[in-house]
């Protein structure tokens, strides 16, 4: 297969043979991310275990991985994510994106809400210094703060991307209309929401379409249903248990294929622990599931809106 122009080529090899690249901007992307969050919970693994994760998945293609500043076990360790990124990295060649989020903070181990102007551009200046970056590839504002308007978040970010301190603009936790007055700010390069089989909501309520029709990337979070369900709630859904034996390949699998097939503009970031839960996640870009396949699963995903607190 040939590259295209910005010189994503795609492979028959883990990442991207089947499903098209992702679009960040002008630059083309293999279609599957890296969640690194649950590199940094309390339940973290050893650091040399979380490395080897995240090399595996750049080993397989992978070229953006997902943070936050906030992904840490707790306030005392802020910006634990972002630091073991930068290790991780370190003496790598590939050209990674890295994306990160500012607005949550956290108290002890809660996670609490600063989106003013103030915080997000220290908490972008600390992003950097964790980073070792010059400018972040992507940086969201990781949920609106009920406190502070809209605009003025998404101002702060403006501000920080005339002043090259970030090359891309994203947001996270946005509904349609916040991504409507956000782009009257700045041009937005990326949407993440929650988007799984247990949580598709953004799949009825316009928030993928708009995306779609914009040319703006949607990182769809816990897209295997979150770290407690993501190793047995896939299995539980009949249409995927049928497809992954049809296919012999794993539940996680074909929800991640099924994800993919929703739109060109939906890239599914992953979390994993262990570099072999990533690598049978991203032989997901390689698996193309039969439009009955596809209409069954779809039928199985629970499209109802909810709220909820989530980091
Ligand atoms: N913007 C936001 O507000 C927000 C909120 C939540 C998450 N996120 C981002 O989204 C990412 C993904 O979400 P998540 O980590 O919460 O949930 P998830 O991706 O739905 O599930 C992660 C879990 O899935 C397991 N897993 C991955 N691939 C697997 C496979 N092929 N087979 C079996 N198990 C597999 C991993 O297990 P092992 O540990 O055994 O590898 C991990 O514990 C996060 O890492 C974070 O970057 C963003």
């Amino acid at each position: 297969m040939a590259a295209d122009s910005a010189g994503y080529r795609p492979r028959m090899t883990l990442l991207g043979a089947l499903h098209p690249a992702r679009r960040l901007g002008g630059r083309a992307l293999p279609p599957i991310g890296l969640g690194c969050m649950p590199l940094s919970t309390r339940r973290r693994p050893p650091e040399e275990q979380a490395v080897r994760t995240i090399h595996a998945a750049l080993d397989a293609g992978v070229r953006l991985l997902d943070t936050a500043d906030a992904y840490a076990p707790d306030e005392s360790e802020v910006g634990h994510n972002e630091r073991l990124i930068a290790n991780a990295l370190r003496g790598r060649s590939e050209d990674v994106v890295v994306a990160t989020k500012g607005g949550h903070v956290r108290r002890g181990t809660a996670w609490e809400l600063d989106g003013s102007p103030q915080h997000l551009r220290r908490a972008c200046e600390a992003s950097l210094r964790a980073l070792q970056r010059e400018a972040i590839g992507l940086y969201l504002l990781h949920r609106p703060d009920p406190q502070v308007p809209y605009a003025e978040s998404v101002g702060a970010l403006r501000e920080l991307r005339d002043e090259g301190k970030i090359v891309h603009v994203g947001l996270s936790n946005a509904t349609v209309a916040q991504l409507e007055e956000a782009e009257g700010i700045v041009p937005i390069a990326a949407v993440q929401n929650e988007l799984s089989l247990s949580y598709a909501a953004p799949l009825a309520n316009g928030e993928v379409e708009a995306c779609a029709e914009r040319g703006i990337l949607l990182m769809a979070w816990s897209p295997l249903g979150g770290l407690r369900a993501a190793a047995e709630a896939p299995g539980r859904v009949d249409a995927v248990r049928a497809a992954a034996e049809a296919h012999s390949v794993s539940p996680q699998q074909v929800v991640l294929a099924w994800l993919l097939s929703t739109s060109p503009a939906v890239m599914p970031i992953p979390g994993s622990t262990r570099p072999e839960t990533i690598r049978d996640s991203l032989a997901a870009a390689d698996l193309v599931l039969d439009p009955d396949e596809l209409r069954a699963i779809g039928a199985a995903a629970d499209y109802a809106e909810r709220s909820e607190d989530s980091s």
